[in-house]
């Protein structure tokens, strides 16, 4: 992506925790200058003081993208000190999960243009994931702009409408917690089958690792996949009869966690 607009413009950053961090360092790496940025946040970390950007220091007038990485409840808090830069010329990017585009135009001044964004945490090793939907204020440069941005972390996908975005809270922004309690259990279930526990952890680690990998670069679909590994009457039959029963296996439990999630934070979304 080319970064000459925010090179010159300058970009800002409210909040930098541990998602500002990971894609300050993204961006950083990828060749936006340490000096076109500046970050609000109350107790910046060591890794942001040695990187040289500007820290708690005045904005540009009209820097070319803002993006918000406070948590949601600290938003209110955190927005009346970027009021300055809505109306404008600025982009907001948010990444705060459950705050409506309403929210913000109410907040920021309902011509802003605002992308609003649902990352997830595999943003920190470079494989997130995220969903992007612009309000009626932003052009497809803006959405452009975001979607390059948010490539530094991932992978970016486009909703069609800002509901959408409890679906996709419901299946990748929360999800990695899924598969990490999944690790958690077949480790679990691999010691009571009789492995040393770090044994067992490292093969459930590495298992989840190796088919995710498998199943993003393969040409087969994830069904075809499972197929080719299962022998009838085999040891992976025996153990998807159990995983696919229609009554307590996968594809219900799932149903039920995801809407789960997505309700919940429709539920936060109106608060
Ligand atoms: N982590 C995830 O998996 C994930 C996934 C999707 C979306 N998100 C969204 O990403 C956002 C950030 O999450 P995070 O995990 O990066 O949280 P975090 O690590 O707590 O980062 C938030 C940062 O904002 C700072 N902050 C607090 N009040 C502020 C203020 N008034 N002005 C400026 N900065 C302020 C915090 O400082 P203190 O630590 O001193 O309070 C902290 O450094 C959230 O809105 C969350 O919904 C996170």
């Amino acid at each position: 992506m080319d970064f000459s607009e925010i090179n010159t413009r300058g970009l800002v950053l409210l909040g930098c925790g541990k998602m500002g961090s990971a894609l300050l360092e993204g961006w950083l790496k990828g060749g936006i200058n340490a000096d076109a940025v500046y970050v609000l946040d109350p107790n910046p970390s060591d890794w942001l003081r040695a990187q040289g950007v500007h820290i708690n220091e005045d904005l540009p007038q009209s820097p070319a993208i803002a993006l918000l990485a406070v948590k949601p409840q600290m938003m209110g808090d955190a927005l009346p000190r970027m009021v300055a830069l809505g109306n404008g010329e600025t982009l907001f990017l948010s990444i705060a999960a459950g705050t409506s585009i309403a929210h913000f135009e109410g907040a920021l001044g309902a011509s802003t243009p605002i992308v609003r964004s649902m990352p997830n945490t595999p943003a920190a090793v470079g494989k997130g994931i995220t969903a992007i939907i612009g309000n009626a204020h932003t052009t497809p440069s803006h959405l452009d702009m975001a979607d390059g941005l948010l490539q530094a972390v991932g992978q970016v996908v486009r909703l069609q409408s800002e509901d959408q975005i409890d679906a996709v809270t419901g299946v990748s922004g929360s999800g990695p917690a899924y598969v990490f309690h999944m690790i958690e259990a077949m480790a679990a279930a691999g010691t009571a089958q009789g492995l040393p526990p770090e044994m067992a952890m490292q093969l459930a680690k590495a298992t989840v690792a190796g088919a995710g990998a498998l199943a993003e670069a393969a040409e087969e679909t994830p069904e075809q996949l499972r197929i080719n590994v299962t022998s009838p009457g085999g040891t992976t039959a025996a153990a998807l009869n159990v995983l696919m029963n229609e009554e307590r296996g996968f594809p219900k439990l799932l149903g039920e966690a995801v809407k789960a999630a997505a309700d919940r934070g429709r539920e936060l979304g109106k608060s």
